[in-house]
């Protein structure tokens, strides 16, 4: 890389995003983000942790073939095993890269158990081992915010002498703060021998909503490799926004002279994508891609607006893809229509989903007068949970609900292609149908998280409803949407248990890398 202000874009909403209990995506839905990625210019995607799952193997090795531009990064424990897989599957990338780690702070070296030199022999012997199959190999000491400095600069030079192209320094506990972030860096950069010869890079988590500004601190500080996800998806609070540090860069390059390769006007239809296929939607007042972002309701910035929009906005809503008009169809409007719309919002659909869509469009534009770009994305939205898992599906509901107890519901679920029908009752109409569908189908599941939003304004708009559940350790999340809330909720219910049961199959990282050594190769 020449230009020494080119920061490179480093996603990993497929690996650390997806990470997030009850974000996991199909294999389809990744390859469809991995390829948003890399036509909007994402420089590096970590596109999963190959040895946790077949189907992240799977998701990992297709997404290499398919990638374009982009290096394609797999992440990978320290050992032999581990690293062995990763490149099994990142190999068939036009540029890979493996990806590997270990936790460096003294509360992580507990976990392995291993003494400080110990652990720098792993280090070493690992990165060898990952540079011996790829050119590219990127490490980080987990847990680098809260390593002793002494400590953090002997491993990294380790790292560096065996062969990382890239250093990363995670802050992995969102504990760092800007200025700490930016001098951790320059320090490394200054003290560690080998440094120049390396990019480093900086990985923040939000836990104390700092991630931004300490991945923005991190590359005043010399980093030049920024890792973030989509929306900040991650696990806890998250991890750093791409679209913010983005944003923060271009509206700001008067005070951070920095440049990336993203097309920042694909930046609103993939965090629509990534919102629909992680079942995290994205907070409306969220910086750059929440629904109020760009929206003046008070009295005074309506008036300033209109009098010159950058009274009141620092970048256009059309710089990240946002179009003006939010235009309204009806039930006359026509499948071309239709098709056009929702390519518009990021939706490019074959003739046999379109004809799909479009049945469901015509039933919603009967209830609904009209129909918003809003309804489309949650009608997406709805098919996209319906499509995939659908081994229970909701057929018939009708519910009795009022001031007078008990409220009951009459539902039929197909469970494997065969109808079951019961009529329980309950606590009001949701709770009547929840029990309803626990009774057709026995779980030990419990619902950590039941939410309805109003997708529009009006009587007549539908409602989004997201469950989240959790079995044995497994958590889950569903969603729909439907102008009557109850089928929303109940159909929320099924998408859920049906990732329950993908879920259930799935099995889980082979964790316990104590028992074996870690030169024991897969
Ligand atoms: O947050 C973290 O430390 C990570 C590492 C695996 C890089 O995600
Ligand atoms: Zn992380």
């Amino acid at each position: 890389m020449t230009d020494k202000n080119r920061v490179l874009i480093f996603d990993t909403t497929l690996r650390d995003g997806e990470q997030s209990p009850g974000a996991t995506m199909t294999h389809d839905e990744k390859l469809e983000i991995a390829q948003m990625l890399d036509e909007m210019g994402v420089d590096i995607i970590e596109a999963g942790f190959p040895i946790a799952s077949d189907g992240d193997f799977e998701a990992v090795s297709d997404i290499a073939k398919q990638s374009k531009n982009a290096v394609i990064c797999g992440l990978a424990r320290a050992n032999y095993k581990d690293i062995d897989r990763c490149w099994e599957a990142v190999k068939h990338a036009a540029k890979p890269r493996i990806h590997t780690f270990i936790g460096t702070s003294p509360l992580h070296r507990a976990i392995p158990n291993l003494t400080k030199d110990e652990m720098a022999e792993r280090i070493h012997d690992t990165v060898t081992h990952a540079r011996n199959l790829c050119d590219n190999v990127q490490w980080s000491p987990m847990d680098a915010t809260r390593t002793e400095w002494d400590y953090l600069a002997r491993v990294v030079e380790i790292a560096i002498k065996a062969g990382a192209t890239t250093i990363n320094i995670p802050d992995t506990v969102g504990y760092t703060a800007p200025n700490e972030s930016a001098d951790l860096i320059r320090r490394l950069i200054a003290e560690v021998p080998g440094a120049d010869d390396v990019i480093f890079a900086t990985h923040c988590h939000n836990d104390l909503g700092m991630a931004t500004a300490n991945a923005l601190a991190a590359v005043e500080g010399g980093a030049r490799q920024i890792e973030c996800t989509i929306n900040g998806l991650g696990e806890r609070a998250g991890n750093t926004a791409l679209e913010e540090v983005v944003m923060a860069l271009k509206v700001r390059h008067d005070i951070m002279p920095y440049t990336t390769g993203i097309d920042t006007t694909k930046i609103m239809n993939i965090s629509r994508r990534v919102a629909t296929v992680s079942g995290f939607a994205v907070q409306f007042n969220k910086a750059i891609v929440g629904k109020n972002a760009f929206a003046h309701e008070s009295g005074i910035h309506q008036d300033g607006m209109l009098k010159n929009p950058e009274n009141f906005e620092i970048m256009r809503p059309e710089d990240v893809g946002l179009k003006e008009t939010n235009l309204v169809m009806g039930k006359h409007s026509g499948r071309a229509a239709l098709r056009a719309k929702l390519k518009d919002l990021g939706f490019d659909l074959a003739d046999n989903q379109l004809n799909d869509v479009f049945v469901r469009f015509k039933a919603l534009a009967d209830r609904k007068k009209e129909v918003f770009e809003d309804d489309l994305i949650a009608l997406m939205r709805d098919q996209a949970s319906g499509e995939v898992y659908d081994r229970i599906q909701v057929k018939f509901l009708r519910v009795i609900c009022g001031t007078e107890a008990p409220q009951s519901a009459d539902l039929t679920l197909t469970i494997d292609g065969k109808d079951h029908q019961i009529t329980a009752q309950g606590d009001g109409p949701v709770d009547a149908t929840f029990n309803a569908v626990k009774a057709l189908f026995p779980h030990h599941a419990h619902l950590q998280l039941y939410q309805v939003h109003a997708v529009t304004e009006g009587t007549d708009a539908q409602a989004t409803v997201s469950v989240r559940m959790e079995e044995d350790g497994r958590i889950v999340t569903g969603q729909s949407a439907d102008t009557d809330t109850v089928v929303a909720s109940a159909k929320a219910y099924v998408n859920a248990l049906n990732r329950l049961l993908v879920r259930r199959e799935k099995s889980d990282p082979d964790s316990d890398v104590k028992s074996v050594s870690y030169k024991d190769a897969g």
